[in-house]
Formats: C-alpha cells, sequence, structure tokens
C-alpha cells in the first residue's frame, strides 16, 4: 500500500518535520503588532525614520542609470567583497575578499551554513535563550540541540559548554550571538570569547557567529569578534540588514576560502543569487563614504533609546523586576521578579493598553517547559516618548495581574544588572 493511499483527495502529505511545524510567536506577533493601534516593543525592528532613504535614491538611479546588467543574474560583485574587507577591519577582523561570501541576509547565511554542516538528527550547540530564526533554520535536521545556559552579564556559561563536549558531544557546530545578544542584550565578555575558541579548537567543533548587532555599539567600541581569534573553527555571519535596511537582503559570511565554493553551491540551490540590484545599490551606497557617518547617527539614537527604556522601566516596573542594560543590539531582556501568568499578561497588555512586547518562553531552545516570567523589549524602533508610554503601560498591566514574587534564581543572575 502506497503511503498516499489512505488519503481523502486533496489531502497534502508534508514531509515528516513540516508537520509539526507552527508559526513561531514572532511571526503571530508581527500579526498583533501590526495593528495600527498597537505600540508595539515587540519586533527588533529597526527605526524607519532613520533609514538613508535619500543616499539610497542617489545610488539605486546612479546604478540604474549607468549598469543595465544589476537587473541581470551575475556572479557576486568583487568591489561590495573589498568594501567588507574594509567593514570587517573595522570590527578588528583581517580577512581577504576570497573568504567573504554575498549572501541574502544573516538568515542566509546561517541557512546555507547549516546546510553544509548538519545532518539528520545530528548535534548542535546553542544557549537556552536563542533567537527564533535560528531555531527555525536547523528545525528540518530534527537535530538534538545541546542547550547552553547565558550569564546576562558575561555571556555563554563557557564551563557547562566545555563539560558538554567533554562528556562526548560531538556537534556539528555551536551557534553564538557574540554582541548584543537576541533576546538577552548581553555581549560575550573578553575572557569567554577566547576561552570559547580555544574549546572549539580542542573538540574541532566549529563556531557560527551571529553578527547581526556588531556594528552597533552604544559604548566604547565592542571586542572583536570570535572571528580576530581564529579565521578557521570560525565562520563569521554579518548582515547590512540592522546597518542599512532590512529589506535590501544583503549580508555576508566570512568563511575559510576552501568553503566558500560549497557555499556558492548551496546558495545556487537555493536561490541563484543575491538580488544584483541590491548589491550594487548597496556598493553603490559604501563609495559615497556615508556608512561610518549612518552608523554614529544609529549608535547615538538608538543609544538613546536604550538609556530612555532603562529609565522608564526603573520608573514604572515593580521593584523587585530587573533588566539587562546592553552594549549593543536593540533588546533589554526583563525578568519580572513578581509571579505571573506570561499569556495573559500579553493578552492584557495588547487588549487592555494597546502595547505588545515577546514573552521570554519564544526564545527558549531548551528542554521542558520556560515558566520564568520574563520578556524581551526592544528599543530602536519607537522614539524615546513612545518607549517611555510603552513601558508605562505594561508596568500598569504587570501591577494588576502580578500575584506575588517569584523567578528567584534568576532574579539573583541579573541582581545589579538593572
Ligand atoms: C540574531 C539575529 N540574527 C539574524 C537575524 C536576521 O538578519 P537578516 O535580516 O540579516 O537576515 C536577526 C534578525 O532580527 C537576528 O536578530
Amino acid at each position: 500500500m502506497s503511503r498516499n493511499s489512505a488519503l481523502s483527495r486533496g489531502e497534502v502529505v508534508y514531509a515528516e518535520w513540516a508537520r509539526r511545524i507552527k508559526r513561531s510567536a514572532l511571526q503571530e506577533m508581527l500579526s498583533i503588532a501590526s495593528g495600527p493601534d498597537i505600540l508595539s516593543l515587540a519586533l527588533g525592528l529597526p527605526a524607519p525614520e532613520l533609514f538613508p532613504t535619500a543616499a539610497l535614491l542617489d545610488a539605486a538611479s546612479r546604478v540604474l542609470s549607468t549598469d543595465r546588467n544589476s537587473l541581470q543574474y551575475s556572479p557576486p560583485g568583487r568591489s561590495l567583497k573589498t568594501r567588507i574587507v574594509e567593514l570587517m577591519a573595522t570590527r578588528g577582523v583581517e580577512c581577504s575578499e576570497n573568504q567573504v561570501f554575498l549572501t541574502c541576509g544573516a538568515q542566509q547565511g546561517m541557512n546555507l551554513l547549516t546546510r553544509l554542516l548538519l545532518d539528520p538528527h545530528g548535534q548542535l550547540v546553542t544557549e537556552e535563550m536563542s533567537y527564533p530564526g535560528f531555531l527555525q533554520v536547523v528545525e528540518p535536521y530534527q537535530p538534538e540541540i545541546l542547550a547552553v545556559p547565558t550569564d546576562i552579564r558575561t555571556g555563554m556559561d563557557i564551563d557547562f559548554l566545555e563539560d558538554v563536549l567533554d562528556s562526548g558531544a560531538r556537534p556539528a557546530f555551536i551557534y553564538s550571538v557574540t554582541d548584543g545578544h537576541n533576546p538577552l542584550g548581553v555581549s560575550l565578555s573578553p575572557e569567554k570569547r577566547k576561552r570559547l575558541v580555544d574549546i572549539a579548537r580542542y573538540h574541532n567543533a566549529p563556531i557560527i557567529e551571529d553578527d547581526a548587532y556588531g556594528f552597533l555599539n552604544y559604548g566604547p567600541s565592542l571586542h572583536p569578534p570570535l572571528r580576530s581569534l581564529d579565521d578557521e573553527m570560525v565562520y563569521y555571519v554579518g548582515s547590512f540588514s540592522k546597518i542599512l535596511a532590512p529589506s535590501l537582503r544583503v549580508g555576508w559570511i566570512v568563511a575559510p576560502e576552501a568553503m566558500v565554493s560549497r557555499l556558492s553551491i548551496v546558495k545556487e540551490a537555493s536561490d541563484i543569487d543575491t538580488s544584483t540590484f541590491a548589491q550594487r545599490v548597496v556598493l553603490a551606497y559604501l563609495e559615497t563614504g556615508a556608512l561610518p557617518g549612518h552608523l554614529e547617527l544609529l549608535r547615538r539614537e538608538y543609544g538613546g533609546r536604550r538609556d530612555a527604556m532603562i529609565a522608564a522601566l526603573e520608573k514604572y516596573f515593580p521593584e523587585d523586576a530587573r533588566w539587562s542594560t546592553p552594549d549593543s543590539g536593540v533588546f533589554v531582556w526583563v525578568e519580572l521578579g513578581v509571579s505571573v501568568d506570561m499569556p495573559s499578561l500579553l493578552r492584557a497588555a495588547v487588549e487592555d493598553e494597546k502595547v505588545a512586547f515577546i514573552p521570554g518562553h519564544a526564545f527558549y531552545a531548551g528542554k521542558g517547559r520556560f515558566e520564568k516570567a520574563c520578556m524581551r523589549l526592544n528599543y530602536s524602533n519607537r522614539g524615546v516618548d513612545a518607549i517611555e508610554e510603552g513601558v508605562k503601560r505594561l508596568g500598569r498591566v504587570i501591577g494588576n495581574l502580578a500575584v506575588s514574587s517569584g523567578c528567584e534564581e534568576f532574579a539573583c543572575q541579573l541582581a545589579g544588572s538593572g
């Protein structure tokens, strides 16, 4: 009997992994939070008013008026790679054009690397709280996820990771968001960066370093990424989404030269080309020399919004609440320090106060259920007044629904960081 014979007409037979897929909490939130009357602190969207629209319009019109082939299928542009090599140098990374591979954003970078590295049901390491877009990338492989805890001030728990690897785990890779972690907002300490790379080398476990936020720092420069410590074991993923505009869909991987030809084969199977037009617009923009000034603007503006969010949390959130103070990225992670049913809190926030956030469990990659009363708040997409208003409304809903003090263990981890 064929596997389809018991089906009624029109019934679709999905692949085994696809039968279990659900919309992520972030996708759900995109539809809820995009309502015109919702003040959303939920998604990690850049500020639209800061997009360099005039400069991109100039760049696009220059490209279209001088270069018909910008609308053609085309091999990846070497000149853009040269600009990316220069950009990486500002992050303390030395690399060459032959090690740069152009992608449609960081998301595709992770996708292609995963396709090259992960076997079905293979092992991988990620943090207990992880970017859901990464978890979606690996889901079709039905991997064994080895989830490592994170210290909110110093990043991934490297001792725990070392124990996992010493006990015989053989992960296809370790996934790390080294700076501006999504959702925790933490940046890995310099000591941990070095240890992580040493351990990866010792155990021959490569690292996918997702640096989607690495150019957004709000204090002194960030520490150089893991890729600056090792050019063989670390596969770096970068993106113009957060520093220019996400809809351009231009990003890059810095990988060992020998891996680049394999990457181009899996990319061709996936989407043939990164949009030649988008690449050339980004190149034309970079050639004007405008990026450093634009980065300064983003750092100043987002840094001010981060400060406004922290000030509002101090004013309106429960006394026992604790939060991260990010040096990079676009998220603050908040542990409420009270016992509250998070689905009810989200419903009340959206329906009664017209304000949206993402509950902590949406990021959980560990085993079992995530019961802590935590939330991720975004500060890049709204101005300071809206941020204060949004946090004030959230404080009000929490005040109405909170029962008693809870989450003590996590509160200890966060103590003093608020
Ligand atoms: C940690 C992280 N990595 C990757 C991405 C995807 O970035 P891109 O737009 O470059 O695909 C995001 C998007 O929010 C992110 O938060």
